[in-house]
């Protein structure tokens, strides 16, 4: 007897075809798992022979080959083990399917008691099932949620393998999950630059990099509250677009973290990796590749906390991803290609003591000590950042008689009229920190005193090329924020502010 089903393997952030036939025929008893099935996948057998007789079900003492078809793609992860084992009992018959072609898209893993463990990519794998034209899918009851987000397939949660097979007989039908109300992730839990007193170069700072999608980087004594503004960068740009949105959600799903962030949440993702990061961790990899960190910040903000504590490789890969918005990881056989457009925000004390510069406190370390501190962020990697700021100490008393700043909502206004503005001159999506040398001399050629202003600038700073490039582009998103179609010296001069001190 031969059982088919519609499955699918995931590769990357997408989910490919794959059928799963299940065959018996006479001989010694024996399983065979067959189609380049990774160690996930072989592993399979084991779980489903326990599951099947755990849910007392027989385990068929015939020849088995199990055949994941196409046969030449690797096919990875464990929520094969569903349509193993349905395939299995269809083929002995101890399960009867009137029309087998109408089965439901199975996805899930098997406990050794027949119970359905989550698995991850549960969200790619519906949306490939709904484009497929299949009615209906059944998932693990953990991963209802995601794949409830998919329209236009009706999702049922079961909890275990006899919930399945009684379902798919007929016997017992389970009801389409609904998913819950309180899925979206409201503004209101979010942390918001109200809560920043003072700091009001830091403040606009980081309105113009939420505005531009320009990369910062802010340096300053501790408790200065670099990281308090970074975390309030994500409460100031723009709500993710849907298709952004569902891309973010498909993300969270492969890398199986699908319960950290609510797939329909539009808030743009924050992720701050520690120090200690592994360089697998920060662009993703992996036996079976998961996202790493530059993909889970996803049309949000990536932090680096104490960037100067990060090992140097860790920084280094970040070059290309920074540069093409994507991230390619090499496998065994091919590379995988991930997303990977993000604001890189990076906060540092100026020095291992934290206190060069700072006003009241003297500062510790030798030349040298301070030399070697910033040295460890490549230039290359400096170059990256559009905007290096200092963050001054706020004094107690400032901190107690000031009033609470600006709210994210009012900032978040400007930021979102700026952005339009970039839209419609540059196309859809495309912010000025993206903007190449041409376009960037078509679009943001500054008028007659700009460009004096400018010239002087360069001569007497002695700025490079690229420094060049980037004070334009900062003066673009300047000028944008106050909805001036030409770049002025006025925009160009609080630009100069921005370079840092390293040039
Ligand atoms: N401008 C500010 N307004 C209100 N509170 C502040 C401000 N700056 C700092 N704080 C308070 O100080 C705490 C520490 O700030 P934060 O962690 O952002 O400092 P930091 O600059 O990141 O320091 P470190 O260099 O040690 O990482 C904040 O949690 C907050 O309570
Ligand atoms: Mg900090």
């Amino acid at each position: 007897m031969l059982a088919r089903l519609a499955s699918a393997s995931l590769r990357g952030l997408e989910a490919e075809a794959v059928d799963v036939e299940v065959d018996l025929s006479r001989g010694m008893p024996s399983w065979s798992l067959v189609g380049l099935p990774d160690a996930a996948v072989r592993e399979a057998r084991d779980r489903v022979r326990a599951a099947l007789l755990n849910s007392n079900f027989e385990f068929p003492l015939r020849h088995i080959t199990v055949n994941l078809a196409p046969a030449d793609k690797r096919k990875d992860g464990s929520h094969f083990d569903l349509p193993v084992a349905v395939g299995l009992l269809l083929a002995s018959a101890q399960i009867y399917v009137e029309n087998q072609s109408v089965i439901p898209f199975l996805v899930g893993e098997m406990a050794l008691d027949g119970r359905l463990n989550p698995v991850s990519g549960v969200l790619p794998l519906t949306i490939f099932a709904q484009s497929q034209g299949i009615q209906q899918i059944i998932v693990p009851l953990g991963n209802a949620e995601e794949a409830a987000v998919v329209q236009g397939i009706e999702v049922i949660a079961a909890s275990n393998l006899l919930e399945v097979a009684a379902h798919l007989q007929g016997q017992r039908t389970l009801m389409p999950f609904e998913p819950s109300e309180t899925t979206s992730e409201t503004e209101e839990n979010m942390l918001d630059l109200k809560d920043v007193r003072g700091q009001h170069q830091a403040r606009r700072a980081l309105e113009i990099v939420a505005a531009g999608g320009h990369h910062e980087l802010m340096s300053g004594p501790p408790g200065s509250g670099k990281s308090m503004l970074a975390s309030r960068l994500p409460s100031i740009l723009p709500p993710l677009t849907d298709t952004q949105r569902l891309a973010v959600a498909r993300v969270y799903s492969i890398a199986g973290e699908a319960n950290t962030r609510s797939p329909m949440s539009s808030v743009p993702p924050f992720r701050a990796p520690h120090h200690s990061a592994s360089d697998v961790a920060m662009i993703g990899g992996g036996q079976i590749p998961k996202p790493g960190e530059v993909t889970k910040s996803l049309h949000g903000c990536l932090f680096l906390d104490e960037i100067p504590e990060f090992k140097r490789p860790v920084l280094e890969v970040l070059r290309q991803p920074l540069e093409s918005g994507t991230v390619s990881i090499a496998r065994a056989a091919d590379t995988l290609t991930f997303p990977a457009e993000f604001q890189l925000i990076g906060a540092m004390n100026p020095c291992p003591c934290g206190y060069l510069g700072h006003p009241t406190k003297p500062c510790r370390c030798s030349q040298t000590q301070v030399s070697r501190y910033v040295g460890r962020i490549s230039g290359p990697l400096l170059d990256r950042f559009d905007i290096r700021i200092h963050v001054p100490p706020v004094e107690h008393d400032e901190l107690t008689n000031m009033q609470a700043g600006e709210s994210s909502a009012e900032v978040r206004k400007r930021v979102i009229q700026a952005r339009n503005i970039q839209y419609t001159r540059q196309g859809e999506g495309i912010v000025n920190a993206r903007l190449l040398p041409t376009a960037l001399e078509k679009h943001a050629k500054p008028d007659e005193e700009g460009s004096n202003l400018l010239t002087t600038a360069l001569n007497r700073f002695g700025l490079s090329a690229r420094s060049y490039h980037r004070i334009l582009k900062v003066a673009r998103t300047i000028a944008d924020l106050v909805g001036e179609p030409k770049v002025q010296a006025a925009h160009i001069a609080e630009a100069l502010q921005y370079r840092g001190d390293s040039e």
